[in-house]
């Protein structure tokens, strides 16, 4: 049984990609092309997040993209089939912020609890898929992630006491009051669509993850995870920031033989697709290092 089946009677967690947006700060390179489609080394950026919810076991996924990426994306993941999931989309014609994705999402979460992932967000680390499984295991309220950073400035920022009570969540605050910042990783209860239709617009017009956060903190239904220190999460906001996480998964991929974000891999292990399905994956793709990984990780299980 996968780790988003166990423990509650609730039905499975949906997941849901936001990947929209325009990409300002990547430009030009995100004129022709949305951002989450342009590579971290060896793959396109959007592997890194559907890896990190087919890691939780969700294998019902909503991708929320601009009108004119779209079909980009549908060329790339199709409907998610190879790799034994499903993977349906959806518009999102202005980047109307974070808690909007809830609302676009709203038909399809269909009254269940739901993990959005933000779609230029990498969440690696050794014991990260079992936190995932255990965060998975939530009944009620919001479950959010959060990682030490040096500049918790740029990110939404998590004050909590020792014991991991969570005291405020201010975002991209001038004076933080902690080094925590929250991951663009989300859980959230049925109550997340509802919600975020009474948020009000900041003052940038958008519906901020924050304020719905502060809401599920005022009913003390807020609770988090910190990835310990072994782990990553990495950033793609900047050209820098995304060529230190391609050197990332670089160094750590050259070094033990393995991928980083690999679906293929996760579904094979995850036992979603077969050995000769694999192979078939791997055959399209034969004359890359990529498809040579998939063939060696079908060999092992021979
Ligand atoms: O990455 C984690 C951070 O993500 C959190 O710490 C912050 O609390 C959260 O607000 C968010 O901050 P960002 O400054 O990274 O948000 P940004 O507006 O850049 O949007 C993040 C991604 O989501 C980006 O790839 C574009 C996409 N996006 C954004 C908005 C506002 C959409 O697809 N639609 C949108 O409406």
């Amino acid at each position: 049984m996968d780790c988003a089946e166990i423990a509650t009677n609730s039905r499975p967690l949906k997941g849901i990609v936001l990947a929209g947006g325009r990409g300002t700060r990547l430009m030009p390179a995100t004129l022709p092309i949305s951002k989450q489609l342009l590579p971290v080394y060896d793959k396109p950026m959007i592997y890194y997040p559907l890896s990190t919810l087919m890691l939780t076991g969700i294998r019902d996924i909503l991708l929320i993209a601009t009108p004119e990426d779209l079909p980009r994306f549908k060329r790339l993941l199709g409907e998610g089939q190879q790799w034994g999931i499903r993977i349906q989309y959806a518009v999102q014609d202005q980047p109307l912020g974070l808690a909007h994705a809830f609302i676009v999402a709203e038909d399809f979460i269909d009254g269940q609890r739901s993990a959005l992932v933000l779609g230029d967000n990498i969440h690696y680390g050794a014991n990260f898929s079992s936190m995932l499984c255990k965060a998975s295991e939530f009944e009620k309220g919001m479950v959010i992630f959060a990682y030490r950073v040096s500049d918790p400035q740029r990110y939404g920022v998590i004050e909590f006491t020792d014991n991991f009570e969570i005291l405020s969540i201010e975002e991209k605050p001038m004076r933080p009051k902690s080094n925590y910042a929250v991951t663009g990783l989300y859980f959230v209860d049925e109550q997340a669509p509802r919600m975020a239709r009474e948020l009000k617009p900041s003052q940038r017009g958008e519906l901020e993850i924050c304020d719905l956060q502060n809401w599920y903190l005022r009913q003390n239904a807020l609770t988090m995870k910190v990835m310990d220190r072994g782990s990553a999460w990495l950033d793609t906001g900047t050209y820098d920031s995304m060529m230190d996480s391609a050197l990332f998964v670089q160094t750590l991929e050259r070094r033990q033989g393995i991928k980083i974000a690999c679906p293929e891999e996760i579904a094979f292990r995850k036992g979603w697709i077969s050995r000769s399905e694999l192979i078939a994956l791997a055959k399209e793709i034969w004359n890359s290092p990529y498809g040579e990984y998939l063939n060696n990780v079908a060999s092992e299980f021979a």
